[in-house]
C-alpha cells in the first residue's frame, strides 16, 4: 500500500501533465514536481519556450524521470501528435506558473505552441496557478480572461498577495508549491463522502492546575488534522474540535478551538446531532483537577497533593446516544495493542476502532495503523499520516455506507 496511486477506489489515474510557462515563478515548478512525485503521482512536463529561459528542461527531466516536451514538432512522438498523446493518459493538466499571456491564450482557445495545443485538445481537468505582476493581474483584460476560464470549468488556484519578484507588493504571487500540491492531490480523491457531515476531535486537552500551570499530553494533533483534510478532500463537510496545537486547520474545515476535556465535550455535544460520522482522535485527558486555583500556587517545602477527578468519556457518551453517528475511536497503546484495542471497541460499543503504538504515533509524521471492526483486523502499513488518513477515510466511507 506504498503510494496512494491505484489503491484508492475511484481514483483510476495518477498521472498529470505539468505545464510550465514563462515567469520567474517557474523555478518553483521544480519543487511542485518533486512534491507530486513524492505522492506517487507520475508527471509529464511540457514547457513553453519562454519557460525554458527561467528553468531548464534538464532539471525537470531529472526530477520527473521523463523526457520534457517543449516543441509541438518533437520527432520523439511517433505519430507527431504530441498535443493529443501527452494528455490522454493524464487525469489533469496543471499549468504552474500560468503567465498572463498564457491565460489570455487559453481564454481565447489559441493554440500556437505545444502547451496551448495540449490544453485545447485535453479531455481532462485543467488547473492553472496564475503568477504575474499585480498590475498585470488586476488589468481588466486579465480579469476578463480569468472569469472566462472559470466559466469554462478551469480551476484557478490563487494567486496570493505578497512581495513580488519586481519589488512591488500585491496580488499576483503564485501559491507556494506545498499549497498547489495539496489542491492537486485533493482533486484526485474520490468524492466518497459528498454531503456527509463529519465531526472530528483532535490534539491534546489542557487541564488547568492554576493560573499558569496545567496538565496536558504530547499529542501533536497531526493525525486528527490529516483525517480532517482527507475527509474534506473526499467531499465531506468537516467540523474539527481541536485542543491546543501548533497546526493550521485544513482549508474548508470549520474549526472549534477548545482547551479542556470539558470544553471539548461541550463542543462535541453541541454539534453531534447534525453529524453522520464522529471520529474521536483527540488524546483527551482522563482526569482534571478537582479545584483549579485562580492564582499561581506558591512554592513551599511541603508536599503538594492535587486531587484529580475523571473527565467525561466523550466518545463513549456519543456512542451511547439514542441515535448515534457512525463512531470511530482511536487507541494508542504501548503494549498488547490487539487485545486492548478490541476490548476498548467492545466497551465503548464502536463499529470501528483504530489502534496504534503510542511510542510510534505521538508527534511523528509517520505512523502505522490497525483497524478493528466486526470483520476483523485490517493493518495499514507505515506511511505518512495523510496517506494513512486517506486510506482510513476510504474504509470509514465503505463501513458507513454498509451500516446505512
Ligand atoms: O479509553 P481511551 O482513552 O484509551 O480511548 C481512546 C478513545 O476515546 C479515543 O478515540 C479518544 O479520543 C476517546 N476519548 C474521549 N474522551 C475521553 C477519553 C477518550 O473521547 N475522555
Amino acid at each position: 500500500m506504498g503510494t496512494f496511486s491505484c489503491k484508492i477506489r475511484g481514483m483510476n489515474k495518477s498521472h498529470i501533465v505539468l505545464g510550465i510557462t514563462g515567469g520567474i515563478a517557474a523555478y518553483k515548478a521544480a519543487e511542485l514536481l518533486r512534491l507530486l512525485t513524492k505522492q506517487g503521482i507520475s508527471v509529464q512536463v511540457a514547457m513553453t519556450e519562454a519557460a525554458c529561459h527561467f528553468i531548464t528542461p534538464t532539471t525537470l527531466q531529472g526530477l520527473s524521470g521523463k523526457p520534457v516536451y517543449t516543441d509541438q514538432w518533437d520527432a520523439r512522438i511517433p505519430n507527431n501528435m504530441a498535443h493529443i498523446n501527452l494528455s490522454r493518459e493524464a487525469s489533469a493538466i496543471v499549468v504552474a506558473p500560468a503567465s498572463a499571456d498564457f491565460i489570455a491564450k487559453l481564454a481565447h482557445g489559441l493554440a500556437d505552441d505545444l502547451l496551448s495545443n495540449l490544453c485545447l485538445a485535453r479531455n481532462c481537468l485543467l488547473l492553472i496557478a496564475p503568477a504575474m505582476n499585480r498590475e498585470m493581474w488586476q488589468n481588466p483584460a486579465t480579469q476578463r480572461n480569468i472569469a472566462q476560464l472559470i466559466a469554462d470549468g478551469v480551476q484557478v488556484l490563487g494567486p496570493e498577495s505578497g512581495m513580488q519578484a519586481c519589488g512591488e507588493e500585491g496580488i499576483g504571487r503564485m501559491l507556494e508549491p506545498e499549497q498547489l500540491a495539496e489542491y492537486i492531490t485533493a482533486s484526485f480523491q474520490p468524492k466518497l463522502l459528498s454531503g456527509q457531515k463529519i465531526l472530528i476531535t483532535a490534539g491534546p486537552t489542557y487541564e488547568t492546575i492554576d493560573a499558569v500551570r496545567g496538565i496536558t499530553n504530547r499529542s501533536s494533533g497531526k493525525m486528527g488534522y490529516a483525517i480532517a483534510r482527507a475527509a474534506l478532500e473526499m467531499g465531506a463537510d468537516v467540523t474539527l474540535v481541536s485542543g491546543p496545537t501548533a497546526l493550521s486547520a485544513p482549508v474548508g474545515a470549520q474549526k472549534i478551538d477548545v482547551q479542556s476535556a470539558a470544553q471539548m465535550y461541550e463542543a462535541v455535544m453541541h454539534n453531534v446531532a447534525r453529524s453522520d460520522i464522529f471520529i474521536a482522535v483527540a488524546a483527551v485527558a482522563d482526569y482534571r483537577i478537582a479545584l483549579p486555583s485562580e492564582h499561581k500556587i506558591k512554592k513551599s517545602s511541603s508536599n503538594l497533593t492535587l486531587e484529580l477527578i475523571p473527565n467525561p468519556d466523550i466518545l463513549a457518551q456519543v456512542a451511547s446516544l439514542p441515535n448515534p453517528p457512525f463512531c470511530v475511536g482511536f487507541a494508542a497503546e504501548s503494549e498488547n495493542l490487539a487485545e486492548y484495542a478490541e476490548q476498548k471497541r467492545r466497551a465503548k460499543k464502536l463499529p470501528l476502532l483504530v489502534g496504534n503504538i503510542a511510542q510510534q504515533a505521538i508527534g511523528s509524521d509517520d505512523n502505522e495503523l490497525i483497524l478493528f471492526d466486526d470483520d476483523g483486523i485490517h493493518p495499514l502499513p507505515r506511511a505518512d499520516k495523510l496517506t494513512l488518513a486517506r486510506h482510513l477515510m476510504q474504509h470509514i466511507a465503505q463501513r458507513h455506507q454498509g451500516a446505512l
